[in-house]
């Protein structure tokens, strides 16, 4: 339907003119990742690189992109995606006034102590950036509303700083007639302010690219009232007790924030959310097989819940601190294979490939086919401006978050055969590493490893 509405927000420096895709953008795909964790220090693996495994290169399911999300949707609008996504969720920063920092505890086994370090994830303005803020977000919602498909939705999460503000932009971009819902997220959680009342809610905006919009609805469990009563007995025998509950309204009391640091959920990502309430909005707005994005990604909540749901997804965050939080929690997911991608105007190499990784490599033959390979990482010096941080006493396994290992290295995209993750998120020297590998005999291997350090940079070494 046309937007005949005339009312408008307007601001210093709003403007229609949405900037097109800049020169020299460039896409390089960094990473295949075929989540496949080792377990134990000496797994072995039936792996074998002679004839790579189909599986391995299969079309992946999803895709991470590190980029600014503007330059990532110009580039998806011009490689075909336009009017592709079925679904579109949004949980951009909300104007909170907030640095937002991801902390690791570091635990220094000899001397039984911790220390802490805190990674810078994102900055979120306050008030005083709200045009600045507008500026950001308009063209992003109208380059989202590009690439709804014409049954697809945009939800987009936010709080009590900036909602009705963007309210109003997305009025103006999808017409108030698309508007669905205003969904309140009620959540608890302590706060000490008696200035005013306790703010415990968010609101998601959910709107609809056109009328035909997917949605499937979702139901709650009844209150005990109503069971204990039965709908009989108020409304007459019309109405019965359906048996998948009751239909769900629009404000959400049922899923908590993620407030437990042990919760098993928690990746210790500010403003992670839960994954309760992505998989409603999931299931109740695309289909199975549907794609699905993030452009905000964060943790990569929306796309672990869509690998679960059977979604194809792709999701975008510029901070290497959130790409590495999604993609180690994907790999422990396990599941379908996904790739890592970037859209960037710089020429930096994506990763270090030089010899600041140190990794003994032997061969031992098992039989006439089959030979086992060890690999054991024996040092890594962490990049040069991040030494600064570093205390002395840190042993460089405290510094690994994890690695992984390439079987069959084609000298130009990592392709991740096998992953060594730390059990528990405890950043001391109990990461593993070394693992046994079976492969098949061949006269050289090429094989590469990757190491993910704390501070969100990944460092590859080749070994021949
Ligand atoms: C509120 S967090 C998202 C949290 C996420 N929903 C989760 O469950 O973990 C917002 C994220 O947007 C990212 N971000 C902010 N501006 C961006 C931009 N222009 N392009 C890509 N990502 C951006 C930040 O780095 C941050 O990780």
């Amino acid at each position: 339907m046309l937007n005949k509405d005339k009312v408008r927000l307007v601001w210093d420096g709003k403007t229609n003119n949405i900037q097109p895709a800049a020169e020299g953008i460039k896409h390089q795909t960094i990473e295949f990742v075929n989540p496949c964790q080792a377990s134990s220090y000496d797994s072995i693996f039936d792996l074998w690189i002679q004839k790579p495994d189909p599986a391995r290169r299969e079309e992946p399911n999803g895709r991470i992109f590190r980029a600014d999300n503007l330059q990532l949707m110009n580039y998806l609008i011009n490689n075909g995606y336009r009017e592709s996504f079925d679904l579109i969720y949004i949980d951009p920063p909300y104007l909170s006034s907030s640095a937002y920092n991801s902390t690791v505890k570091i635990k220094d086994t000899v001397s039984d102590t911790s220390d802490y370090i805190s990674r810078p994830v994102f900055l979120d303005h306050g008030s005083e950036g709200r045009e600045e803020y507008l500026d950001h977000i308009y063209p992003r919602l109208k380059k989202m509303k590009e690439l709804l498909s014409a049954k697809g939705s945009l939800f987009v999460h936010l709080d009590w700083h900036i909602s009705h503000y963007v309210k109003i932009l997305l009025d103006e971009i999808f017409s108030p007639y698309n508007f669905i819902n205003e969904i309140v997220w009620c959540y608890g959680g302590g706060s000490g302010t008696k200035r005013h009342f306790h703010r415990k809610h968010d609101m998601i905006l959910w709107y609809g690219k056109g009328k035909e919009y997917i949605f499937h609805p979702q139901y709650r469990p009844y209150t005990a009232g109503t069971l204990e009563r039965g709908l009989t007995r108020v409304k007459g025998d019309k109405y019965q007790l359906h048996q998948e509950g009751a239909l769900m309204q629009d404000w959400w009391t049922d899923i908590n924030k993620i407030l437990s640091p042990t919760a098993a959920e928690n990746l210790k990502f500010p403003t992670q959310k839960p994954e309760a309430l992505l998989k409603r909005i999931i299931l109740a707005a695309s289909d199975q097989g549907s794609l699905v994005a993030d452009f905000y990604a964060g943790s990569g909540t929306m796309a672990s819940v869509s690998q679960e749901l059977g979604r194809q997804w792709i999701i975008c965050d510029e901070s290497s601190i959130a790409i590495q939080t999604s993609l180690e929690r994907l790999i422990k997911q396990g599941g379908r294979p996904f790739r890592i991608e970037e859209i960037n105007d710089d020429v930096q190499p994506p990763q270090r490939q030089q010899n600041y990784l140190k990794i003994d490599f032997s061969v031992q033959v098992v039989n006439e086919n089959s030979t086992l390979l060890l690999l054991v990482i024996e040092d890594y010096e962490p990049q040069e401006s991040n030494l600064t941080a570093l205390n002395e006493k840190w042993n460089f396994k405290n510094l690994i978050d994890f690695w992984e290992v390439d079987l069959n290295y084609d000298g130009n995209i990592f392709h991740s055969d096998v992953q060594v993750l730390r059990n528990k998120k405890v950043y001391d020297d109990s990461i593993p590493l070394s693992i046994k590998l079976q492969v098949p005999k061949i006269n050289e291997y090429r094989i590469a490893v990757k190491v993910y350090d704390i501070f969100g940079v990944s460092t590859l070494q080749v070994l021949k």
